[in-house]
């Protein structure tokens, strides 16, 4: 077991299970990068400052540069006793470099050495989530433009309503994505933020120049107050909700998934490569892809619970109840890629089944509204127009019907105005192609939207 670095004061010390309940390396070492690049930048800070020396500096540099290869090549062995990546990076360090190592943590300290890691780790994957989703929405948009003219039952209530373009349908998820993008993007002014130099709490007496590390690290802005710098994690709730929410929407994708591709719908058929099959029922194509992104909602929606809870009545500034901030974002971030590179995939991939589509959309009462919408033209008012059509369904369920298929005479029955001219006025085609209305299912008003949706893209 190595000496703690907070060892001089203690007699005694913790048990190995003690520890290895204290520990975080096991995780936080996801950090190990940003840990260095912090440390590097101080380093230079304290030398450019005149707190240590350039050739110390030039050696921890190259010191801590020798750390993070051998991690990469998995040659870094880490104790558990040292509790964090913080201080096995400094033992290491010491170990390599020897007492030179020890000026390092000059005019810092874990408090504002992992806030500093954990911006620099959520600016890192936010700004990777925000391409991820940027690549799907491009996927949603080429299956859109392949289907304006493709015709599929809109829903209410999961009921038939009224036929929409299937371009129209997906494009939804387009424009929610863009409303997670921007809140991604909201967000990393919020998260572009040097904590730097807050030292444990209070700030230090050594002349240390925060401005330098927050310029040397990229960081947009700094921290005003050195205890709201160490006790801030506004930023990791913020980004989890972000992840949350973003999930929300994949799960809602991925529910018209499961039914599009059901033996009751047939819309779709998803391709070999995003399906798996059952140990016992030889037929079977399970959509499971779809399913585990809806399952892990719960995990994102969790760690978001489980953060806003943590941070509830925690006094300032740093409590080691932070410690708790890591895996839960670590599997937010990790989740919310897998899933958007998973969705893609299966999307390029899946084939619309066009003509399924548009039968189905000929056995339902889906162009009530449309019947409604001719007897107005005729001009009588809708809340009338309502009422008669209405009779006119129950008349067609009763007779087995739908409303292509009922004959003229009945028709006329229910209002004298209504002429041949109607067979045509029903086809749900031509139910699209009238809803021209900004923002509508009408091929005109989806082109112009995937237009719009295109000039928001970066071009590819
Ligand atoms: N492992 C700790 C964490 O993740 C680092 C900060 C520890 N600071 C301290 N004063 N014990 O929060």
């Amino acid at each position: 077991m190595s000496k703690k670095a907070w060892g001089g004061r203690f007699e005694g010390h913790p048990e190995e299970w003690v520890d290895a309940f204290n520990a975080s390396i096991h995780f936080d070492q996801n950090l190990l990068d940003e840990d260095i690049e912090g440390s590097i930048a101080h380093a230079t800070m304290l030398a450019n400052q005149g707190i240590i020396r350039q050739d110390e500096c030039d050696h921890i540099i190259e010191g801590l540069k020798s750390i993070q290869k051998d991690f990469h090549n998995h040659q870094l062995v880490f104790q558990e006793s040292l509790e964090d990546i913080h201080l096995n990076i400094e033992h290491e360090l010491i170990k390599r470099i020897g007492a030179t190592g020890g000026k390092l943590h000059t005019g810092r300290s874990r408090n504002d050495q992992v806030a500093t890691d954990m911006h620099l780790y959520t600016k890192k994957e936010v700004n990777v989530i925000i391409s991820a989703i940027e690549s799907f929405q491009k996927s949603i948009l080429q299956l859109a433009k392949h289907h304006i003219d493709t015709i599929m039952p809109g829903y209410t209530h999961l009921q038939r309503a009224q036929p929409i373009s299937f371009a129209h349908h997906i494009m939804t998820y387009f424009w929610m994505l863009e409303r997670d993008k921007s809140r991604f993007k909201d967000a990393l002014k919020r998260i572009d933020i040097s904590p730097l130099g807050a030292a444990a709490l209070s700030g230090t007496t050594y002349p240390i120049n925060r401005h330098e590390t927050m310029r040397l690290l990229g960081f947009n802005d700094i921290y005003e107050n050195s205890l709201d710098a160490v006790s801030d994690r506004d930023y990791i709730i913020e980004t989890l909700h972000n992840i949350s929410l973003c999930m929300v929407h994949l799960s809602r994708l991925a529910e018209e998934i499961i039914f599009w591709s059901s033996e009751e719908a047939q819309f779709i058929t998803l391709s070999d490569t995003f399906s798996t099959g059952s140990s016992i029922m030889p037929q079977k194509k399970n959509p499971d892809m779809a399913e585990l992104i809806r399952g892990k909602v719960g995990r994102t929606t969790g760690h978001l619970m489980s953060m806003l809870v943590t941070l509830k009545g925690l006094p300032l500034a740093y409590n080691k109840d932070m410690q708790e901030d890591k895996e839960g974002l670590f599997d937010a971030v990790h989740t919310l890629k897998g899933s958007l590179r998973i969705f893609k995939g299966m999307l390029d991939t899946m084939t619309v089944n066009t003509s399924r589509l548009s039968s189905t959309v000929r056995k339902d009462f889906s162009n009530a509204t449309e019947l409604a919408d001719y007897l107005v033209g005729k001009g009588i008012p809708f809340r009338e127009a309502h009422e008669i059509v209405g009779k006119v369904v129950l008349w067609s369920i009763q007779n087995n019907l739908y409303l292509l298929d009922v004959p003229i005479d009945i028709y006329q029955s229910y209002h004298p105005m209504i002429e041949h001219d109607i067979y045509n006025y029903l086809q749900p085609d031509e139910a699209v192609k009238r809803r021209q209305s900004y923002g509508g299912t009408s091929q005109k008003a989806v082109s112009q939207q995937i237009e719009k949706a295109q000039s928001l893209l970066e071009p590819s």
